[in-house]
């Protein structure tokens, strides 16, 4: 079915959760910012996406605001040295994604003018460190390219939500995956929204074990959803 037709109650599910997290990298997609307040925009985000890694939201908050108050602009940050920046990091472990935001600083002072590229691509290309993924969440909150995310959790809800019985690491099941996470975001209007939409919706609703489908806005369109209802009809457990 049509994605344009589940974005508006996925978006909803959003906004009424979202509201209650206090996650100080989210601030709404502002047209009317400049190129230098968009790579502004990329380098906050970039932070907390590196961060996020692999280290859980509640711990990553204080991290982040005290890094914003040391670093402030991408600039600040190249003019530091791995001592400093290990100061910084200290506890939230895997130093070298510290070490690799240090290394990407310098080089995007000394060889882009001091601004993170402008989209998904040469995000990924020139930026160490940046997967698809991470590009596609830069690129999506700061700049509004429709660009998709996928990451474990997200996977684990597209492949529900398409039912895709393939091993979820395998090359195909992958492609189906991504072009299922572009198919939700594309022609959205608020891509980064969506996208985070998705990323909040997979870690906290469609959890590994006990998907909480009751309180899942996609459920009308939800594959695994509806096969496994058909199987419990057919199984005689519900009318
Ligand atoms: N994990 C990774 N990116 C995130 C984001 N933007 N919001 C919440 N959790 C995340």
């Amino acid at each position: 079915s049509s994605p344009g037709l589940m974005r508006p109650p996925l978006l909803e599910w959003y906004s009424r959760v979202h509201a209650t997290r206090g996650m100080p990298w989210r601030k709404p997609f502002d047209p009317s910012l400049d190129a230098d307040a968009r790579a502004q925009r990329a380098y906050e985000v970039w932070i907390s996406e590196i961060m996020l890694q692999q280290t859980q939201v509640a711990t990553v908050i204080p991290y982040y605001n005290r890094w914003m108050e040391s670093f402030p602009t991408i600039k600040d940050l190249a003019a530091s040295d791995i001592d400093t920046v290990n100061s910084m990091w200290k506890g939230l472990g895997y130093y070298s994604r510290a070490a690799r935001l240090l290394a990407a600083a310098k080089k995007v002072v000394e060889e882009l003018d001091g601004r993170l590229p402008d989209n998904a691509k040469d995000m990924e290309t020139l930026i160490p460190g940046v997967g698809r993924y991470t590009a596609g969440a830069i690129c999506s909150i700061a700049f509004n390219e429709q660009v998709p995310v996928l990451d474990g959790n997200v996977s684990r809800l597209i492949s529900r939500f398409l039912a895709i019985h393939a091993p979820p690491k395998s090359k195909a099941s992958l492609d189906l995956l991504w072009k299922g996470a572009q198919a939700i975001v594309e022609g959205a209007t608020c891509a980064g929204d969506v996208n985070q939409a998705l990323i909040e919706l997979g870690s906290t609703v469609c959890k590994p074990l006990k998907p909480d489908c009751g309180s899942c806005p996609l459920r009308p369109w939800c594959r695994a959803r509806q096969i496994s209802e058909k199987e419990e009809v057919e199984n005689g457990d519900i009318e």
